[in-house]
């Protein structure tokens, strides 16, 4: 038998769905799953978002576009290609059957007027919102549903955020397309934990 429990294993990164919906009870059930992972101070510095109209994925899809192909503009990659990547980006996000947009917010954390602890905060803020993406896929996984964490808005929140007209304070850091499994994906193989590489023992 694995050492690692059955319902960690079982969660895979899926990214094609079958073209059906996800029931908004089932995506509010990820979110409170989400909401019930550890967090800096008591505090729950995400706001959730659910992205699931055409409207939204749309609005989502072209604001973060926009910005990322002035980025790659910037890094002198051909136009071409600038289209090919843009595009793609674009009829992932609008093709998702439901996207889940993890933001973090300050709300309950606390300011140092030094810009070290201010940042180590921050990171706090940010590894707590890594630790509900995870608590959101798993509980996907376990109702048979594929999920897959897209990073696109790390780099982009303040254009993700006025995409959706999302209040000021709330910025998206995380997204994740929830959606049916399409049975026909077939994912990379997943690499053997190498321990030894990984871990020390003192
Ligand atoms: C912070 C973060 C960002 C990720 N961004 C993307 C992404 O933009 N596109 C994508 O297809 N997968 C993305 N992934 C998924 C990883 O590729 C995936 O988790 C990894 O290959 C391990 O596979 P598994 O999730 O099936 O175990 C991301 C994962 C994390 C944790």
């Amino acid at each position: 038998m694995s050492r690692v429990p059955e319902f960690i294993e079982a969660r895979r990164s899926i990214r094609e769905f079958l073209a059906e919906p996800v029931p908004r009870p089932t995506l509010d059930a990820l979110v409170e799953a989400a909401c019930l992972a550890p967090a800096p101070h008591h505090s729950r510095p995400w706001r959730f978002v659910i992205v699931d109209t055409d409207d939204a994925k749309h609005a989502l899809a072209k604001g973060m576009g926009a910005r990322w192909r002035v980025d790659l503009e910037q890094d002198r990659v051909a136009n071409e290609r600038i289209d090919e990547l843009v595009d793609a980006s674009y009829r992932k996000i609008t093709d998702a059957p439901a996207l889940v947009l993890g933001c973090l917010t300050w709300d309950g954390l606390d300011r140092y007027p030094d810009a070290d602890r201010q940042r180590a905060e921050f990171g706090m803020a940010l590894l707590s919102l890594g630790a509900a993406v995870e608590n959101l896929m798993l509980s996907a996984a376990h109702r048979g549903l594929a999920s897959c964490w897209i990073a696109a808005p790390i780099f982009c929140p303040e254009e993700a955020r006025d995409a959706l007209a999302l209040p000021a304070e709330w910025l998206p850091h995380a997204m994740v397309m929830v959606g049916v499994p399409d049975p026909s994906y077939v994912g990379r193989a997943r690499p053997p934990v190498p321990l030894d590489e990984l871990r020390r023992v003192l």
